[in-house]
């Protein structure tokens, strides 16, 4: 049968392939994570994700600029504290690692767009994402008293100057108690990135060892969700887009592409795609082994992510796909 149609006539060449081409990834998209440690002159690589870093403040500056230079409009911090312990104090102290973070970058790159993640793991001595008694070894999680401590948490972040608020945690109700308390004190005008729809994920696990926020018992899944739901995602969606988030996130990225694409469908709200780090590690073991051809393989990846509807992706690739874009 001859064909009626012949779609190869839009592939002859390379000029035609980019008039027709749907998705283009650019560096608007791109959001770059850092892990902060105290001490000075600290860039500690994690074993499990080769090229990322734990780093003191002054190196955070470092990245940071590199980031900016590379045209990428923002980085998310994630912090790794002097002391673990119930209450979680380095999360919501004024001096905290991330508000030193936070401050320092803003101090050398006012126009660097920054992120904070507002969680307990790394900050609790059980490396759960709220408020247990210290009784407690069963690790169920305080729902309730963890949103006071996520506010607290958000308060001080956005006093150190962070200009996106980004709760990671999946308690019920954070949106609303941050927002209410960002909206008390001041701070009407900074947005809330919402981890909405974040799974109980296995892919999680290089993320642990660079935030040193393994539980030290248990797991996440009494409130994290569950990899098999899909509709249960978009309650959560729906709950947090009533409580007033202004942008909201998927998580993991690549096995939940389907997540991304109903999110999207339902919300006129930026939707975020979390590249997370065991995603990162596989694509660097394969490439470190010769197996696979890392920059082809990354930038079809994130690609991916806005085909499937991100307007924006965190992800560790972020600094090297700058590159390749450039
Ligand atoms: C914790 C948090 C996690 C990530 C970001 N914030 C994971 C977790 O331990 O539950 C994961 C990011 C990654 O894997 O890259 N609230
Ligand atoms: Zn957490």
């Amino acid at each position: 049968m001859f064909p009626i149609t012949r779609p190869r006539r839009l592939r002859q060449n390379p000029q035609l392939r980019r008039m027709v081409q749907e998705t283009t990834l650019t560096l608007n998209d791109l959001i770059y994570p850092l892990f902060v440690v105290p001490g000075e002159a600290i860039a500690k690589e994690v074993k499990s994700m080769p090229g990322v870093y734990q780093l003191s403040v002054d190196k955070a500056v470092d990245q940071a600029k590199e980031c900016f230079d590379l045209g990428i409009p923002s980085i998310i911090l994630f912090g790794i504290p002097e002391e673990k312990n119930s209450e979680a104090t380095g999360a919501w102290h004024d001096h905290g690692i991330v508000q030193k973070a936070a401050t320092a970058i803003k101090k050398a790159i006012p126009d660097l767009v920054v992120i904070a993640d507002t969680c307990l793991c790394e900050y609790t001595a059980h490396g759960h994402c709220g408020y247990l008694k210290d009784e407690d070894i069963t690790g169920t999680v305080l729902n309730d008293p963890t949103l006071e401590l996520l506010k607290k948490t958000a308060l001080s972040q956005a006093r150190a100057g962070v200009d996106i608020i980004a709760p990671s945690g999946m308690m019920d109700g954070f949106v609303s108690v941050i927002r209410e308390g960002l909206d008390e004190a001041g701070f009407q005008d900074i947005p809330i990135l919402s981890y909405a729809a974040k799974y109980a994920s296995a892919y999680y696990g290089p993320f642990r060892d660079a935030a040193e926020s393994a539980p030290q018992f248990g797991d996440r899944r009494t409130y994290q969700m569950d990899p098999s739901n899909a509709r249960e995602a978009l309650k959560e969606v729906a709950l947090d887009i009533a409580e007033g988030a202004d942008m909201l996130m998927v998580k993991p990225a690549l096995s939940y592409m389907d997540i991304i694409w109903r999110v999207k469908e339902m919300t006129n709200l930026p939707v975020a795609a979390y590249n997370v780090s065991g995603e990162y590690s596989m694509v660097k073991a394969a490439a470190l082994n010769g197996w696979i051809d890392e920059k082809k393989v990354t930038l079809e990846t994130l690609t991916s992510f806005k085909r499937a509807g991100a307007d924006l992706i965190l992800t560790y690739h972020a600094k090297d796909a700058a590159r390749w874009l450039a």
